[in-house]
């Protein structure tokens, strides 16, 4: 009979199923999975990307894939789907364990995916220009560094539209963040600063101009922390960079014991053809916190509403070491007098080492008048591993042992509307 046979073969198949090889089922997981990070010049301590690198750290890739700790990701996978999840799959995981298990054999090279072509010092593909900070800032080895600035002319004679960009830092060792800032010619955001020299607000001449550096309604080219993916828009979205920009670098540095310079840099590809619609980096700030000593579950929340219709496209997190959740909510108003409905867009299980951003697989066309709400909890216990001192009562500041408090967020627009505009909420 034909079914007859089926017992048997179940039962015998695993014994001839054959373990899985690093260049058939491993590569193809590391190329598309790790590789961004692990390999030479990246962030991650080792590359993955020969038979021998693999092999050596076969047992730890085991252990850490199966504890979810790489890939890096900290969106909880019941809220929302994210385009740039790079999360393996449970059948992913369980190969990467048999391979080992199995005592890691290579197999046979042709059986090998093309090897996967960087760009050196990119993960987007080669950029059409690079424009980097023209002149190295001197990186003390230790103490705090107030935040650092250097403009640069782009020289555009025309308007530029960017797809995708990518920040590389020189010395990714001391870079903790960095924001590229377009300033559209005629504004007067560091009007008195200096061209094409690293800056500090405290160099600034007058009170005022030391106030405003932090303070600025100019669109973000760039937001980069270690482990944030670049910025790649979707098909017919791109960033203006409007002729006659000025790019604006406000870096982060942090010592670490060893003295340094560094010439950060942002690698650009042009859109191809004018897109459809304009991205523009909107956020969600709270300033005005206190968090109290020892507290472990401080609940800090921003609130805004949308002046226009837009496409809600990512989200980009950002707390200090005490941050320990964040997530964002749409507010829908309850109907005859019922509380509002809080619908959950994304909650991240923060960790302040991995600021990463996420990418909605699916846009989300809100309209004017929707409410966007972030809430960040913070954890200034001792239970808090990465807590610089339990007993303080902590505000906003730019150093890691103050808090911030911002809910980064992407959204999409016409193309002929600028920040400025889209805050104009008279009806046009
Ligand atoms: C976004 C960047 C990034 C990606 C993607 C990434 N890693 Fe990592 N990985 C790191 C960094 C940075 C470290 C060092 C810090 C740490 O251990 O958390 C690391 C550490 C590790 C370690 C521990 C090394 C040690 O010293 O013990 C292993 C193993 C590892 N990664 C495997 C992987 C594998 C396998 C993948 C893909 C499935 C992957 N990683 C994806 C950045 C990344």
């Amino acid at each position: 009979m034909r079914f007859a046979s089926w017992p048997l073969c179940l039962a015998i198949a695993p014994l001839y199923a054959a373990a899985p090889t690093f260049y058939k089922d491993v590569l193809p997981i590391l190329q598309d999975h790790c590789q961004a990070c692990h390999r030479t010049g990246q962030i991650a301590p080792m590359p993955l990307v020969t038979y021998a690198d693999a092999r050596k750290w076969s047992a730890a890739i085991v252990t850490r894939t199966a504890a979810r700790t790489m890939p890096p990701w900290f969106a909880d996978p019941r809220t929302g789907h994210f385009s740039n999840d790079p999360s393996l799959t449970p059948a992913q995981i369980s190969t990467l364990a048999e391979w080992a298990h199995a005592g890691s054999p290579a197999g046979n090279r042709t059986d090998a995916p093309h090897p996967r072509r960087w760009t050196p010092g990119f993960t987007i593909p080669q950029p059409d220009l690079v424009i980097s900070m023209p002149k190295p800032v001197t990186i003390p080895a230790h103490g705090d560094i107030e935040y650092t600035y250097e403009i640069v002319h782009t020289g555009f004679t025309e308007d530029r539209w960017v797809r995708m960009s990518e920040v590389r830092p020189a010395s990714r060792a001391h870079v903790h963040h960095a924001v590229v800032y377009i300033r559209p010619p005629g504004s007067t955001w560091l009007a008195q600063a200096p061209i094409g020299t690293p800056f500090t607000a405290m160099s600034m001449p007058d009170e005022q101009s030391r106030h405003d550096a932090e303070m600025t309604t100019s669109d973000m080219l760039l937001v980069y922390a270690p482990g944030s993916s670049p910025d790649q828009w979707p098909e017919g979205m791109a960033k203006l960079i409007p002729r006659g920009s000025d790019l604006v670098f406000q870096m982060h540095y942090t010592a670490n014991g060893h003295a340094a310079t560094d010439q950060t840099g942002i690698g650009i590809i042009f859109a191809k053809d004018p897109p459809k619609q304009r991205v523009i980096t909107l956020q969600l700030t709270n300033s005005h916190f206190r968090i109290p000593p020892g507290d472990p579950s401080y609940r800090v929340e921003a609130r805004g509403t949308l002046p226009n219709d837009a496409l809600l496209l990512s989200f980009f997190p950002h707390l200090h070491l005490r941050g320990k959740e964040f997530s964002y909510n749409l507010v829908h108003p309850g109907e005859n007098g019922a509380p509002p409905k809080i619908e959950p867009l994304l909650e991240v299980n923060y960790n302040f080492f991995w600021q990463l951003s996420y990418r909605l697989a699916e846009p989300r066309s809100l309209q004017a008048g929707a409410e966007l709400q972030a809430v960040a909890i913070f954890d200034n216990s001792r239970k808090n591993a990465h807590n610089p001192d339990p007993e303080a009562e902590v505000v906003w500041g730019d150093q890691t042992y103050n808090e911030m408090m911002v809910g980064f967020f992407d959204i999409a627009v016409a193309p002929d509307v600028d920040k400025v505009q889209f805050f104009d909420r008279t009806p046009h």
